[in-house]
């Protein structure tokens, strides 16, 4: 991080990242952003004398970009004899680090609890947040009251719902129960949000492993095989086409499964596809090492070539968003039942490392151009759950930004990140892409000092209703606020040792 800038005199602005590239998903350009009241108020070129400000953060020779939007980020979420170690403050100032300004997180019901109720639940959990939060609901079961909970759910600002075709006993809803929320969903302008795993097929699988002793945490791989992700994703579809509603796939982990979604919506279906830095980046050798537990997540990490062909596809443009999927367990909790994948606590601490992960995975090491990065990390997170004020950087935005040194290299460990988890997946590898600062509404909460709290700040926001129907959406967001100008040629594909 560079020290400031001498900012004295008559303040105008309280913030101005000052001569950085200015990248958003349409396009980039050399500039400074002017914050007030939390909001970007302008966006000046580079040839053009800074105007006051109380502080001048300065970004010359770095990248400028909009703070990080992670649909998929579970919190302190009780999953059978399970609790997730942290809570917004925590999963909050942990992402804020990692360069992720905005969580969407989860109300998934507890057995025999109603949507609405869980929902209300979450809301009473959201009075620390460091972060801005936004809320998926969930339906699990299908009932009389089912319809009218859904309208209630969407009044207070929840549109998105997810259900899991797996975890039967657990969370799993029926495709019966898939397509009624669907069609009301259609209704009201939401979303499905699916995590796609066809269930029989995965426990005829399992049942079969136990049978022959393969029950352990390092036969996980092969106990939710990739077929069981394409069948369930396929009836989703199905349904989402029956029914005209829009569906979003969580985590996919296959090139299948993406192919699918791509098919679907060359035939019209709003059919959106979401990876997690994980699938991108570790395969399933993990499970054959001393500790497979800690890496048990669902879907399972995948074969070597299955990572490969996924990361082109991402590299293709055919997956819309990277989700963390952060899930905040300890060592002791990944041990407790690894005799037993069946048992165990599933997935992976991941709302930190998000950016940089996937930062290096798909732009240092396979050439993608920054703007369609900040659009997986930002821009189409955000504009897929209705929060028009995020991931893009222009006036009127929120003045979620992140400063971000591309040519940075550090090693990822547990005892240097923030989440309040004791191990970490990537534990010693080394990534390209840090943030060097990061803002969220227009404070400072992290620099060169350290992380600077901003207290419990976090709003709950409202989805409104789906992107493709939301008249409110500011244009330069939905067209890219920089298209008009070039892109950006800057190399990003060279790997170089900084620290
Ligand atoms: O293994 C995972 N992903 N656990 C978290 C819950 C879910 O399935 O998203
Ligand atoms: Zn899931
Ligand atoms: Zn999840």
């Amino acid at each position: 991080m560079k020290p400031d800038l001498a900012t004295d005199g008559h303040t105008t602005y309280d913030l101005i990242v000052a001569n950085g590239l200015i990248v958003n998903a349409g396009g980039s350009r050399q500039g400074s952003v002017l914050v007030k009241d939390g909001r970007v108020v302008d966006v000046i070129g580079a040839d053009q004398p800074l105007p006051p400000a109380r502080r001048i953060v300065d970004a010359t020779g770095i990248l400028v970009l909009p703070g990080g939007v992670d649909p998929h980020c579970h919190v302190g979420q009780v999953l059978g004899e399970f609790s997730m170690l942290d809570d917004h403050e925590q999963a909050g100032i942990a992402a804020l680090w990692g360069g992720t300004t905005t969580i969407i997180d989860f109300a998934i019901p507890d057995p025999g609890q109603a949507p609405l109720e869980a929902l209300h639940e979450k809301l009473k959990l959201l009075d620390r947040c460091r972060t801005d939060v936004a809320i998926h609901g969930a339906v699990i079961n299908w009932d009389s009251t089912t319809k009218a909970q859904l309208k209630a759910m969407a009044e207070l600002g929840v549109l998105t719902v997810k259900m899991f075709t797996t975890y039967r006993d657990g969370v799993m809803a029926s495709f019966e129960t898939i397509e009624n929320v669907m069609r009301e969903l259609e209704t009201l302008g939401g979303m499905a949000i699916i995590h796609a795993e066809e269930n029989h097929l995965i426990e005829d699988t399992q049942e079969k492993a136990v049978r022959e002793g393969r029950e352990h945490a390092r036969f996980h791989p092969e106990s939710r095989p990739e077929a069981a992700e394409a069948a369930a994703v396929v009836r989703s579809l199905e349904l989402a086409e029956k029914t005209g509603a829009s569906v979003y796939f969580v985590h996919q982990t296959t090139p299948e499964a993406v192919d699918l979604v791509a098919d679907a919506r060359s035939r019209g279906v709003r059919a959106y596809s979401e990876t997690c830095p994980h699938y991108l980046t570790l395969d399933d050798t993990v499970y054959e090492g001393e500790h497979p537990e800690l890496f048990v997540c669902c879907p399972p990490l995948r074969s070597a070539d299955t990572v490969k062909n996924l990361r082109a596809l991402v590299g293709d443009g055919l997956v819309h968003t990277i989700g963390s999927d952060h899930c905040c367990y300890s060592r002791e909790q990944k041990a407790k039942h690894s005799h037993d994948m069946r048992s165990m606590p599933n997935g992976l601490p991941g709302a930190e490392s998000r950016l940089t992960v996937s930062f290096d995975t798909l732009v240092v090491q396979q050439g993608m151009s920054v703007e369609s990065f900040v659009a997986l990390f930002s821009t189409n997170p955000a504009r897929l759950n209705g929060l028009s004020a995020k991931g893009w950087i222009g006036p009127g935005s929120d003045a979620d930004i992140v400063v971000f040194d591309p040519g940075l290299t550090k090693a990822i460990t547990a005892a240097g990140h923030h989440m309040n988890s004791d191990y970490s997946p990537y534990e010693g590898m080394t990534f390209t892409g840090w943030p060097t600062a990061v803002i969220s509404k227009g404070n400072v909460v992290v620099d060169s000092d350290g992380f600077h709290d901003p207290g419990p700040v976090g709003r709950f926001l409202h989805a409104r209703a789906r992107i493709d129907s939301d008249p409110a959406l500011p244009p330069q967001a939905a067209a890219g606020l920089w298209a008009r100008d070039a892109p950006s040629t800057t190399d990003y594909a060279t790997k170089e040792v900084l620290t």
